[in-house]
């Protein structure tokens, strides 16, 4: 995988010396977060052929099957505080669908706040994760993606077969992924150089890219679900809701999963 990534890499990479690709890890956000506080540069990228622990938001699984898909994460250590950082996965998100586009040249949406979708299924996912120092400014940045490549229906488990989607499902062709994996490398490179200066910038770019905006939704939080229409995307990625009473509330994605009124988008 190392060779096909590097040979797809744009030239001016500087994390190009920082890729570690194995083949098999529990989770490439949990190993890179081990080797984060075991003092991992910037820039550090870990590629994994398949996960045996794939995390996703909210405690659920990523189904990370062997050479299937790209299961990536990358560390970032910016020098800033946290509430710097709210619209992270949004960036990493836009940097994502730029990495499709350029690859494969259609760009997904995004289902608020980290699901890359087309045709209404799910391609990819994101997983963000922060470590701090003791006086509480950020240590690491751990971005995760896992992007269904080669799966066909029926390699998704049953049970998501009716969200899921992959590349080649979309393009009809089978997808390199040393070359997906690359193309996402440059993209967060990219949106790392402009991740503290262009935070309106990107935000617009995400609304742009975002597919929930406008639409009627339930919000599901632990047992209770609450319906709303999603208004708008604040400038630190919370998602605003407007309830049938007329109430607005800006709702953070760490707390709960949203769903379109009547299927998965
Ligand atoms: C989601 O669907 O909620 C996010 C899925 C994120 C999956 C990726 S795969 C690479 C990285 N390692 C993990 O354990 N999770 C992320």
């Amino acid at each position: 995988m190392l060779n096909a990534i590097l040979s797809s890499l744009s030239a001016e990479n500087s994390w190009r010396d920082k890729i570690h690709c194995y083949e098999s890890v529990t989770s490439t956000n949990d190993v890179l977060k081990q080797m984060a506080r075991q003092g991992a540069p910037h820039g550090t990228v870990l590629v994994a052929d398949s996960q045996s622990a794939g995390r996703g938001r909210l405690g659920r699984a990523f189904v990370s099957p062997a050479n299937m898909g790209v299961y990536m994460s990358v560390l970032l250590r910016p020098a800033c505080g946290p509430t710097q950082l709210m619209h992270l996965t949004c960036a990493a998100a836009c940097a994502a669908c730029s990495a499709i586009e350029s690859v494969l040249g259609f760009r997904p949406g995004v289902k608020w706040a980290n699901d890359l979708v087309y045709q209404k299924k799910k391609l990819a996912g994101i997983l963000t994760e922060l470590g701090f120092h003791p006086d509480g400014s950020v240590a690491y940045c751990i971005i995760g993606i896992g992007v269904n490549c080669n799966q066909q229906l029926a390699d998704f488990p049953p049970q998501i077969r009716q969200i899921a989607g992959s590349l080649t499902m979309v393009t009809g062709s089978p997808i390199n992924r040393g070359v997906v994996a690359a193309g996402m490398i440059d993209s967060f490179a990219a949106m790392n150089e402009v991740l503290l200066k262009e935070k309106g910038k990107i935000m617009t770019e995400y609304r742009k890219d975002c597919i929930t905006i406008g639409q009627q939704i339930s919000l599901v939080r632990g047992e209770r679900i609450r319906h709303g229409k999603a208004l708008d995307v604040d400038g630190d990625g919370a998602l605003i809701v407007e309830y049938p009473d007329g109430s607005v509330e800006a709702v953070n994605s760490g707390e709960v999963s949203v769903r379109g009124l009547y299927n998965y988008i």
